[in-house]
């Protein structure tokens, strides 16, 4: 007798992480039987990968779980699972808040979910909030072709720099690296099953250094190692700390051709005084300088960044340096969020700015970014740049990709399929994506 596949439905939250990481849970319930779908009301397993970077992401599991409620009152076999972030945080406290869940698993515990699964069939609840010593990859199962040409891949995992407003060292733990010989296998068979794009994720990803064959590699090494992969056609890296900018990382930016002009790297604030408060360890002005370096690397790289605005003791003043910071920067990116308090962290229970400033603030540097993305979307019509096709657009004959800037483009290209690189002439600039025609 067989009985129908169980159906796994994931909820993804946040961070690119937790995408892979969900991507990897759905693999190791897989070889458990589990077949993926995409509506909760079919589910025999619903899966909440959560954030707990800022309070808003944290909240939304809490409403997600009240709305899931009613599925599980229709469908009491229901088994619902919480993993990512705010499971590590809050453990057994979700299930006495949430009594409908029945397994907690943070981030280094997902190659025991099978187990856990098992467990929740039988009427058993689980948590799992433990660091184990292991490496969870190595016990979670190989990753199938998913027919994507661009893939993400973990080197590196945790953060050790406790700036003064963020979960990440605690939920995450301490900075570990995978050894680069199983990065570079990893990347291979990726490579074998069609993907052409590897963005190499870790939060504090240019501090990797990872055991290689011939002792200790940084990022610079890995990814000239990666780099001679046949058929892998661009690799690009996130997220980085302005600090662990090496040479050697800024150098293969000028040297391998592979490696996307494209760098996330956050900043936070363009104030010392603030940068101190949030146990930056740079000031504005290093970050400058190191731009500076970079750019003349690599003259065309794309900046983007991360903003806080409103961070307990942020004067106008401190403002003002930040958006001086931007017009200096020009980025072709970025992202901002108004500072909200994360508890046991030790910016949590320094006197906030008024709310409304804040607001206020958010929006005008907002405004700020959002020209400069504007002005270089525009900059790029006319020029020529590769595009790597993901998926057909929205009209027929049309074909989506990615420029090497990360720019979202369409392309008239009736003949082209998925995983093809083609140069392309930038035509038009919308607000969100970019047109182009096919050159050759
Ligand atoms: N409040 C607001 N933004 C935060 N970030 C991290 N922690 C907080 C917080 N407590 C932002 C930072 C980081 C990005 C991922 O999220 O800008 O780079
Ligand atoms: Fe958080 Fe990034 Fe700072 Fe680490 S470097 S504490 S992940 S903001």
């Amino acid at each position: 007798m067989t009985s129908a596949p169980k159906k796994l439905y994931i909820k993804t939250y946040g961070c690119q992480m937790n995408v892979y990481d969900s991507e990897r849970m759905a693999e190791a319930l897989g070889a458990e039987g589990y077949v993926p779908t995409d509506r909760a009301e079919d589910a025999d397993m619903v899966l909440l990968n959560t954030c707990h970077i800022r309070e808003k992401a944290s909240e939304k599991l809490y409403s997600d779980l009240g709305r899931l409620r009613a599925i599980k009152t229709d469908n009491p076999d229901l088994k619902i699972g919480v993993a990512g972030c705010v499971a590590q945080a809050e453990g057994e406290e979700i299930l006495r808040r949430m009594p409908l869940v029945d397994l907690v698993v943070g981030p280094q515990s997902y190659h025991r979910l099978p187990a856990m699964a098992k467990a929740a069939a039988e009427g058993k609840k689980t948590v799992d909030t433990d660091f184990p010593p292991e490496d969870k990859f190595d016990h979670l199962p190989e990753r199938p072709a998913t027919g994507r040409p661009t893939a993400f891949l973990t080197v590196q995992e945790g953060c050790d720099k406790f700036c003064a407003f963020c979960v990440v060292p605690y939920t995450r733990g301490s900075e570990v690296s995978r050894p680069a010989t199983r990065i570079l296998d990893e990347a291979r068979k990726l490579v074998d099953r069609g993907v052409r794009e590897i963005t190499l994720l870790g939060q504090n990803v240019n501090g990797y250094h990872g055991a290689g064959p011939d002792g200790d590699w940084g990022l610079g090494r890995l990814v000239r190692e990666l780099a001679r992969i046949e058929g892998l056609a661009r690799i690009r890296y996130t997220t980085s700390h302005p600090n662990d900018m090496t040479d050697d990382l800024i150098a293969a930016h000028a040297e391998e051709p592979k490696l996307m002009p494209y760098l996330h790297l956050p900043v936070q604030s363009g104030s010392d005084r603030i940068l101190k408060a949030m146990n930056r360890r740079h000031t504005a002005d290093a970050y400058l300088r190191l731009i500076e370096r970079i750019r003349a690397a690599r003259p065309d790289m794309m900046m983007s960044g991360d903003f806080i605005v409103g961070f307990p003791g942020e004067t106008d003043a401190d403002f003002r340096a930040t958006m001086d910071l931007i017009a200096t920067v020009n980025y072709g990116m970025a992202y901002s969020f108004k500072y909200s308090a994360r508890p046991g962290t030790p910016a949590a229970d320094r006197s906030p700015v008024d709310p409304g400033l804040a607001d206020a603030r958010l929006q005008e540097l907002q405004a700020l970014i959002t020209r400069q993305q504007q002005a270089a979307q525009e900059g790029m019509v006319g020029r020529e740049v590769s595009v790597l096709f993901e998926k057909p657009g929205r009209l027929p004959g049309q074909m989506g990709g990615k420029s090497d800037y990360l720019h979202a483009v369409h392309v008239e290209a009736p003949d082209a399929r998925p995983g093809q690189i083609a140069r392309v002439r930038i035509t038009s600039a919308a607000s969100n994506s970019l047109a182009g025609t096919l050159l050759d």
